[in-house]
């Protein structure tokens, strides 16, 4: 390696700027205290920043406080030197009220970081669903090179000899304890069996997805997203990771060097034919944003719809993470894109090669886990955007909508992917638990479940709530499934057919404020419109009359902040002043 930097490091303007050898002196004597020397943090070797997101609290990421001692050797052994630093934590299943607030805070957190200490170059810790894109985003503000290291999926989970995969099995077995088939004590058990070691969700939920999207953008080095948290392979690209952006920050290979809307377009095919999760268009949208891409919300019909569905994983398959890492994780699905012409294989990658080239040799090695392009567990299988009288923006993932749903709704004669259901509407999850068993209701097959008061402005934050299930009596009938409908969204791990990320939200005025239980809304799958069936007077006459929708109060400063300053879930509820700011290390900060 040519060992003269491609522009100067940054770092040496805190440490060997030779106007203020005051300052520099205040700058180093405090890094000393734990053993480091002038002459090392003064030798002109690139200091590289680990954004640690594991801790306690963050449990999906706790593997990650051993797997930076492989990245601390791969930094030294690449002649840099490196510096551990706490990101806010994030942990989606247990932050209250949703963990979709932390995204932004982990991102703003993380940009002053970047941007105000010494650091050259990072190293993106990810794994639990939003320490992704809260990582790339903040690397795409700052624009120092920066590379993602996934902490990666836990062991395949078992219960009683069946697979039990995060997430999915808690929906699953909501259902069955509804049914009456299982009894609490099984219920928990078989959520404990789901997690059978450290990482993050072993599912295709947001998590892995979110790390394959990473990976799809060029910003991992290959095969990174999908090896298990505790096998050695993570440990060795722990180590890999940690030398190769030592190379990088060399090479000046900075994000925006390496995010296109060509390498979106390649997330979205990724995202598309893993059955990934509905949760990736809102992350998606808000890295493009951040990264100066332009993406528009219809991309995902126009690029991801139409793409098959290749990897057998739940939710929208069978298998778990270990079977798909063995079948050759990510960079076989981009195998099969590539090899059908759906890949930008010109896109540059953290490896400095062009990400086409990365994947030589990498066809998948167990085809019942990861399918030819040409024979697909299912067709069609992408993201398919809605749009009418009830929001501008709804996304629908046709993944894990199941054959005896399609049979049900879809495969009306003369009229497929046409359906007409009366709306049940729910004012927030809880108004949903207090009345979803209400015989009052009359929930039938004929039903679709809203929910409302679920998005940034309305939760706040936006919750993964839309996907609901019907009423005890209709699933002991062996009705598991109505359709949903909603301005949050769902989990990742779920199976529910569901139009989601609904824009503009109840809470900002969107159509499904006016809503009301036994509306007919019409959905035409083929025209991409979803609409209420109610006359536009009568539309008007309940703007006018009627009450707009509760909104719960702020109980936090920052919820308070997050509601000011933050957009829709169509445009990536991102915080919008802060797309302003772009490349800022481009100018370190002043004394
Ligand atoms: Fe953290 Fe799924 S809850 S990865
Ligand atoms: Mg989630």
């Amino acid at each position: 390696m040519d060992k003269k930097p491609a522009r100067p490091f940054r770092s040496r303007e805190w440490f060997a700027d030779p106007q203020r050898s005051d300052m520099t002196a205040l700058y180093l004597e405090r890094f000393m205290n734990y053993g480091l020397t002038p002459a090392e943090l003064r030798s002109g070797k690139p200091i590289i920043g680990i954004a640690q997101t594991g801790s306690d609290l963050s449990p999906c990421n706790r593997i990650h406080l051993e797997l930076a001692r492989r990245v601390r050797e791969g930094i030294r052994d690449a002649g840099g030197i490196p510096m551990e630093f706490p990101v806010h934590p994030i942990f989606e299943n247990c932050r209250r009220p949703t963990a979709a607030l932390d995204r932004n805070l982990a991102y703003l957190g993380l940009v002053e970081i970047l941007y105000g200490y010494p650091i050259d170059a990072v190293v993106l810790t990810t794994g639990c669903d939003k320490t992704t894109p809260s990582g790339i985003m903040a690397a795409s503000t700052v624009d120092i090179p920066a590379i993602v290291l996934s902490g990666g999926p836990m062991l395949d989970g078992w219960h009683e000899g069946e697979l039990v995969g995060s997430g999915t099995v808690i929906w699953r077995s909501r259902r069955k304890l509804a049914a009456g088939e299982i009894d609490e004590e099984e219920f928990l058990q078989r959520a404990c069996d789901s997690a059978p070691s450290a990482g993050h969700c072993n599912t295709m939920g947001t998590a892995s997805t979110m790390n394959a999207v990473a990976e799809a953008l060029g910003l991992s080095l290959p095969g990174c997203a999908a090896i298990p948290a505790p096998y050695r392979q993570r440990g060795q690209m722990a180590y890999d990771t940690g030398r190769r952006i030592v190379e990088m920050a060399y090479e000046d290979l900075r994000p925006s060097k390496i995010l296109t809307r060509e390498s979106f377009l390649n997330a979205l095919s990724v995202v598309s034919c893993c059955g990934g999760s509905s949760n990736a268009q809102v992350h998606i949208m808000a890295m493009a944003a951040h990264a100066e891409v332009e993406l528009e919300p219809t991309d995902w019909t126009q690029h991801a719809y139409e793409l098959p569905l290749l990897v057998n994983m739940q939710p929208a398959g069978k298998y778990l993470g270990e079977r798909f890492f063995r079948a050759g994780g990510v960079p076989a699905v981009m195998w099969e894109l590539q090899q059908a012409g759906k890949l930008h294989g010109q896109c540059l990658s953290v490896t400095g090669q062009p990400i086409g080239e990365n994947l030589q040799g990498r066809e998948a090695t167990d085809r019942e886990v990861i399918r030819p392009f040409n024979d697909p567990l299912m067709e069609r299988a992408g993201f398919l955007v809605l749009s009418g009288n009830l929001f501008d923006f709804g996304i629908m993932k046709t993944s894990v909508i199941s054959e005896r749903f399609r049979n049900r709704y879809l495969k009306n004669p003369g009229q497929e992917g046409v359906f007409e259901a009366r709306a049940i509407v729910f004012d927030g999850a809880d108004d949903y638990h207090h009345r979803i068993n209400d015989p009052a209701l009359n929930i039938d097959e004929g039903c679709i479940l809203v929910m409302r008061g679920a998005g940034p402005l309305g939760w706040p934050g936006s919750a993964e709530v839309v996907n609901m299930q019907p009423p005890d009596a209709l699933i002991r009938r062996g009705i598991e499934t109505l359709p949903t409908l909603g301005d949050g969204r769902q989990s990742g791990t779920a199976d529910s057919p569901s139009i989601l990320n609904c824009s503009p939200e109840s809470a900002a005025g969107g159509g499904l404020s006016w809503l009301q239980t036994g509306d007919v809304i019409r959905i035409d799958l083929n025209a991409g419109t979803c609409d209420a069936l109610v006359a536009t007077e009568e539309i008007e006459r309940r703007k006018r009359d009627l009450p707009a929708p509760p909104v719960p109060a702020s109980h936090s400063p920052w919820e308070e902040l997050y509601r000011e300053k933050t957009n829709q879930l169509a445009d990536g509820a991102t915080l919008e002043f802060a797309l302003k700011y772009r490349r800022i290390a481009a100018k370190t900060p002043r004394h």
